[in-house]
C-alpha cells in the first residue's frame, strides 16, 4: 500500500478498505494528463518564485522521465498505488529526491483529478467529434450516388411516398450533424482549467491561475473554488451527448436490420461486416448494428448513473465522485467503438436498387400523387383522396399496382384522368416533383448536399480558436 497520507493516522489502513477506496485501476487511463497537469503546476510555482529554478527543472525533467517510461512500458503502473496520483508523486521522489516532495505544494488532489478529467474529457469530446466527422464524410459521399436511387418512405413503417436513398441518409447527415454541434458547444463551456482551486477554498500561496490555464490551452481558470472541485456538469453533458449520438445510430441500425432481413433485402451486409451461426449454415447475421442497438442502454446508464450520483452531494468534493469515472471512460470508449464500426459497414453496404424501387412502386406510395392528379384537374382534394383510396382497395384486391391500371379502367373510377396519369404517379415524377428545400426531388437534394459539403469544409475543428 503506498499512499500519500499517513501522518495522522495510528493504524494501517483495512485491506478491503483500501481496495475499496483505491482508483488506480482506471484512473490510469489518464497519467498523461495528470503528468502534463503537474508540468504547468510546476511551471507556474518557478514563475511565481515559490520553487526555484532548479527545483522546478528537477521535478519537469522527473515528470517527463515517468512519462516516457510509462510510455515505453519501462515503467508499469501497478496497483500498489491508490490512485495514479500517488503512483508519478512517488515515482517523482524516487526519481529527485526532496525536490520531488515539493511538487504537491499549493494542491490538492481535488483540484488535480478535476484537471486531469477535464483534460481526458477535452481530448475525447475531440476524438468524439473526428469520428462523427468521418461518419458524416461517409454519408455524404453515399447520397452523392444515390440521389436517384428510388425506395419507399415509411411512416408507422407502412409505406408511405417514395423518397431516394440519398433523402433517407440526408435525415441521419442532420441527426450527426447536430451531435457535433452539441460537442462544440459542451466543449466551449468546459474549457476552463480549475487547477488551483486547491481542496475547496483555493490556497494561501500566490498562484498565477491564468498562466496555468494559458499553459495547457483552457480559456481561462475557474472563478469559484468549490465549484471548481465539484463540478461534474460538463460529464453529464457529455453523457447526454454520447447517449444522443447513440440513440441516432441505434436508430440507424435498426433500419439496418430491417432492411437486412430476408422479408425487405434492400441491402447485403458485407461479409467482413456479419456473423454466422454455429447450427444454421445459411445464416448470416447483422450482428455489428445489433450491438450497436445494443451498447446504446449502457451508455444511458453511464448517463442515468452519473446523474443520480451528482443529485445529493453536498459542496464541495465527496468521495462519491471517484464513480464519475469508470462509466464515462466505458461511455466513451464504447460511443467510439460504435462510430468507428458503424462507419465501416455502412460504407461497405450493397444496396439492392431494383428491390428497393419495387418496393416503393408496388407500395401505392404514388397514391398520394394520383390525388394530387385529380386536384389539379379541378377534383376537390377530399373527393380525390376517396376516389384515390377506392382504385387501391381495388388494386390490392387484384394484386397490382395503380400504374398497372389500364386508362379505361381508371376512367371508370373518374373522368378527369387522362393518360398522362402515368407520367404522373411514375417513381421518378413523385420523387423529382418534390423540390422544396429539404425534400427528396433531385435537384432539392443536389442542393443540400453542396450545403453539406460547405459546412464539412468550413467547419473548423473543435478548440481549433483557442
Ligand atoms: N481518486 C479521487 C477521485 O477520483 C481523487 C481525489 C481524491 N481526493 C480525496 N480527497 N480523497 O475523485
Amino acid at each position: 500500500m503506498a499512499q500519500l497520507w499517513g501522518g495522522r493516522f495510528t493504524k494501517e489502513t483495512d485491506k478491503l478498505v483500501y481496495a475499496f477506496n483505491a482508483s488506480i485501476s482506471y484512473d490510469k487511463k489518464f497519467y498523461r494528463q495528470d503528468i502534463e497537469g503537474s508540468i504547468a503546476h510546476v511551471g507556474m510555482l518557478e514563475k511565481q518564485g515559490i520553487l526555484t529554478k532548479d527545483e522546478a527543472e528537477r521535478i519537469k525533467d522527473g515528470l517527463k522521465g515517468i512519462l516516457e517510461d510509462v510510455e515505453s512500458g519501462k515503467l508499469k503502473i501497478t496497483e500498489e498505488y491508490e490512485d495514479i496520483h500517488s503512483f508519478v508523486e512517488a515515482n517523482l521522489i524516487d526519481r529527485v529526491g526532496d525536490a520531488g516532495k515539493k511538487l504537491h505544494t499549493g494542491r490538492s488532489r481535488n483540484d488535480q483529478v478535476a484537471l486531469d478529467m477535464r483534460l481526458y474529457t477535452r481530448q475525447e469530446i475531440k476524438e468524439t467529434d473526428d469520428l462523427l466527422k468521418a461518419l458524416l464524410e461517409t454519408l455524404l459521399r453515399m447520397m452523392e450516388e444515390h440521389t436517384m436511387t428510388i425506395m419507399p418512405g415509411f411512416t408507422h413503417l407502412q409505406k408511405a411516398q417514395p423518397i431516394t436513398l440519398a433523402h433517407h441518409l440526408g435525415a441521419y447527415f442532420e441527426m450527426f450533424k447536430r451531435d457535433r454541434m452539441r460537442l462544440k458547444d459542451i466543449y466551449e463551456r468546459m474549457n476552463f482549467c480549475p487547477l488551483g482551486s486547491g481542496a475547496l477554498a483555493g490556497t494561501t500561496f500566490p498562484l498565477d491561475r491564468e498562466y496555468t490555464a494559458k499553459l495547457l490551452n483552457f480559456y481561462g481558470p475557474t472563478l469559484n473554488s468549490m465549484d471548481g472541485v465539484s463540478d461534474r456538469d460538463y460529464l453529464i453533458e457529455f453523457l447526454s451527448a454520447l447517449s444522443t449520438v447513440m440513440m441516432h445510430l441505434s436508430r440507424f441500425s435498426e433500419e439496418i436490420i430491417i432492411w437486412n432481413s430476408n422479408e425487405y433485402q434492400f441491402v447485403e451486409l458485407d461479409d467482413a461486416y456479419s456473423t454466422g451461426s454455429s447450427i444454421m449454415p445459411q445464416k448470416k447475421n447483422p450482428d455489428i448494428a445489433e450491438l450497436v442497438r445494443g451498447k446504446t442502454g449502457r451508455v444511458y446508464g453511464a448517463l442515468t448513473s452519473l446523474l443520480t450520483t451528482m443529485k445529493g452531494i453536498p459542496l464541495a468534493y465527496n468521495k462519491d465522485m471517484q464513480e464519475d469515472k469508470e462509466l464515462t471512460f466505458d461511455a466513451i470508449d464504447t460511443v467510439k467503438g460504435c462510430l468507428a464500426l458503424f462507419e465501416g459497414m455502412i460504407s461497405t453496404m450493397r444496396f439492392k436498387k431494383d428491390v428497393m424501387e419495387k418496393s416503393a412502386s408496388h407500395g401505392f406510395t404514388n397514391a398520394t400523387d394520383a390525388a394530387d392528379y385529380l386536384v389539379n384537374r379541378g377534383v376537390a382534394f377530399r373527393d380525390a383522396h376517396g376516389i384515390i383510396g377506392s382504385i387501391v382497395l381495388h388494386c390490392i384486391e387484384k394484386g397490382i399496382a395503380i400504374d398497372d391500371l389500364s386508362i379505361e379502367e381508371f376512367k371508370e373510377f373518374s373522368d378527369a384522368f387522362e393518360s398522362d396519369i402515368y407520367e404522373a404517379i411514375s417513381m421518378e415524377t413523385c420523387v423529382n416533383k418534390r423540390l422544396t428545400i429539404g425534400a427528396p426531388g433531385k435537384e432539392a437534394m443536389e442542393y443540400v448536399i453542396e450545403k453539406e459539403k460547405e459546412y464539412l469544409n468550413t467547419q473548423p475543428e473543435i478548440g481549433a480558436c483557442v
